[in-house]
Parts: C-alpha cells; sequence; structure tokens
C-alpha cells in the first residue's frame, strides 16, 4: 500500500509522489484503520425479507433485482451496497424523504379527460416520456395535455410503515441490505 500512495499506480489517474515519507506512513495507517471498521448488521431475518419483497409487499411490481421485476421503481440489484441501513428502512416508511435524484412523478390530464399518473423519463418543450404506473412506456406531444403536473417530493412508490410489522421491516431492510450487485 505505501508503494501505491508513493509512486501512484502506473498508467491510471492515481498519482504519485504528494507525499512525504512521514505523511505516507500516517496515511497508510489511517486507511488500515478504515478498513477494519465493523460493517453495520442489519438485524433482520434476510430469506423472510425475500419473501415478503416478492409476496406480501408487491415490491416486485415497480423494482427489478437481477433483471426481474418491473421497472417504475429504481434498479435494487446493488442497492445493499449503495445504501445504508437507516436509507433503506426510511425509504419503505417515508418514501417520499428518500427519493432519489431524477425521480419525478407527474399527473397528467390529457385532452380527452384520462388522467394519467407515472415516473418522468424525459421531458424536452414539446414533449414528456413517462413510465405509468402499470409500467408502460407512454410519450405525449404537450400539446396533447390539458394538463401537466409535476410532483416534485411525491412518491409513486406506497408507504410500508402499516403494511408491514416493524421485524418484517427489519427483515425486507436486511434483504435489500444482501443485494450486493451480480457477484
Ligand atoms: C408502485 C410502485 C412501487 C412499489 C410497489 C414499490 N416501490 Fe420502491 N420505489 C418506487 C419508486 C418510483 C421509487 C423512487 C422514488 C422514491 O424513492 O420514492 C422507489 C424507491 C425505492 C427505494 C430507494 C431506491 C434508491 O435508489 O434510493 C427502495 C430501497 C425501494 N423503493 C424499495 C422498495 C421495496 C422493498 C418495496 C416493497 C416492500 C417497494 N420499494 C415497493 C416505486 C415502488
Amino acid at each position: 500500500m505505501f508503494n501505491v500512495i508513493a509512486s501512484g499506480i502506473p498508467e491510471t489517474e492515481m498519482p504519485g509522489h504528494w507525499f512525504t515519507d512521514r505523511e505516507l506512513i500516517q496515511l497508510v495507517v489511517f486507511v488500515r484503520t478504515l478498513g477494519r471498521v465493523a460493517p453495520q448488521k442489519a438485524p433482520g431475518d434476510p430469506a423472510n425479507g425475500q419473501k415478503l419483497y416478492a409476496g406480501k409487499g408487491g415490491c416486485v411490481q415497480c423494482h427489478t433485482v437481477g433483471g426481474r421485476g418491473g421497472a417504475i421503481g429504481p434498479d435494487l440489484t446493488d442497492i445493499g451496497a449503495r445504501r445504508s441501513l437507516a436509507y433503506l428502512r426510511e425509504s419503505l416508511v417515508n418514501p417520499e424523504a428518500a427519493a432519489p435524484d431524477g425521480f419525478l412523478e407527474v399527473q397528467l390530464v390529457t385532452r380527452n379527460g384520462q388522467r394519467i399518473t407515472g415516473v418522468r423519463l424525459n421531458e424536452d418543450t414539446f414533449s414528456i416520456q413517462i413510465r405509468d404506473l402499470s409500467g408502460g412506456f407512454r410519450s405525449f406531444l404537450k400539446t396533447e395535455l390539458k394538463e401537466l403536473n409535476r410532483m416534485p417530493g411525491k412518491s409513486p412508490m406506497p408507504n410500508y410503515a402499516g403494511v408491514f410489522t416493524s421485524n418484517e421491516l427489519d427483515d425486507v431492510v436486511a434483504y435489500l441490505d444482501s443485494l450486493r450487485g451480480a457477484q
């Protein structure tokens, strides 16, 4: 590790020669302590969480894991590697607070009175593309719409506070935490 920090990694953007030897030793000691922080262990049962995910929670309808499921919400294949336990729990009991960047719920009313709720995929001056809540891709010219309401801070994801017991929430969080991407 000392050598990597001292000389950089050839042909990468990791440069060398930034530190004195003394600083280097301090740095190596510090980096070693980082690796020692025990990862937080999720208290729940991931196997039961997986059942709740597929069954009672109906999460599959909106989320993909390993390429299977719906596409209304973000892909969760590596969610455990990207998010803390606290965030994962929050996303279930307070989905509107934990919405990731880039997700915007929109509510549209077409000229012939059809109301559609979805997630915005793309929008320009003349048109908007959304994924509706059945997972379908829809594209509209703005001239076809009577109303276009952007709902920042709203989420089509249901709040699971009243659906799961506290133990079930622990289990679902443990399952999500176990999703660390393709191995
Ligand atoms: C009706 C569709 C729908 C259902 C059902 C649903 N979600 Fe979501 N979920 C979303 C959408 C849309 C987002 C992004 C906006 C947000 O965070 O509220 C999201 C966000 C999330 C996030 C945050 C992802 C990130 O990258 O930050 C997690 C975690 C999550 N959902 C887990 C679940 C789990 C677990 C279930 C089942 C218990 C579930 N969702 C059910 C639509 C849904």
